[in-house]
């Protein structure tokens, strides 16, 4: 354990590169849906297509792999900083957890909209694009401020 803890502050390194590849496909992929949906919507069928293709490959090229380095490198500094009795990383950990769930939502939504099922108008899919950079704002001044 003892080169583990040595090593923790290139750990946090490692941690925040893949939160930020995690997020800017966060990002990225609600919108793709919007660009998706409105081609399904206007029967543009060429691009919908197009679409799929973009939205397989940020999933299986970005999101999945960083969501799953953000967890194992998030909870290896949990056990290495000794950090599980702290209430930040309890609060932390719930909002992640509902990233997490926000990732599989976008994914699920993605695969629908392949088969042509649409079950949000754009407006509302629109509103649900801001969910990551609010769990992000929430996520990131739990870390640094550490409130309880
Ligand atoms: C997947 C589950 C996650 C776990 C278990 C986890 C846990 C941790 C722990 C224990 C630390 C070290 C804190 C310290 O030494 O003070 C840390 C650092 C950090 N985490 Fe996470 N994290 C996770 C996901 C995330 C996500 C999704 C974000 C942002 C959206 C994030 C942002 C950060 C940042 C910015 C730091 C650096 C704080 C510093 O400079 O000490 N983490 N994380």
């Amino acid at each position: 354990m003892d080169w583990l803890a040595g090593a923790y502050l290139w750990i946090v390194a490692a941690h925040v590169i893949f939160v930020i590849f995690w997020m800017a496909g966060l990002f990225m992929l609600p919108r793709y849906l919007v660009y998706h949906q409105e081609a399904l919507v206007a029967g543009r069928d060429g691009e919908a297509a197009e679409w799929v293709v973009r939205e397989g490959k940020i999933r299986s090229i970005i999101l999945t792999p960083a969501m799953i380095v953000v967890w194992v490198l998030g909870l290896t500094l949990a056990t290495v900083g000794q950090h599980w009795g702290e209430g930040w990383l309890h609060a932390k950990l719930l909002l992640v957890l509902a990233l997490s769930g926000y990732h599989g939502w976008a994914v699920g939504y993605a695969k629908r909209l392949a088969k042509g099922v649409m079950r949000l108008d754009g407006r509302r899919l629109r509103m649900l694009n801001e969910v990551p950079a609010l769990l992000a704002t929430v996520i990131v001044v739990l870390v640094f401020v550490k409130p309880f």
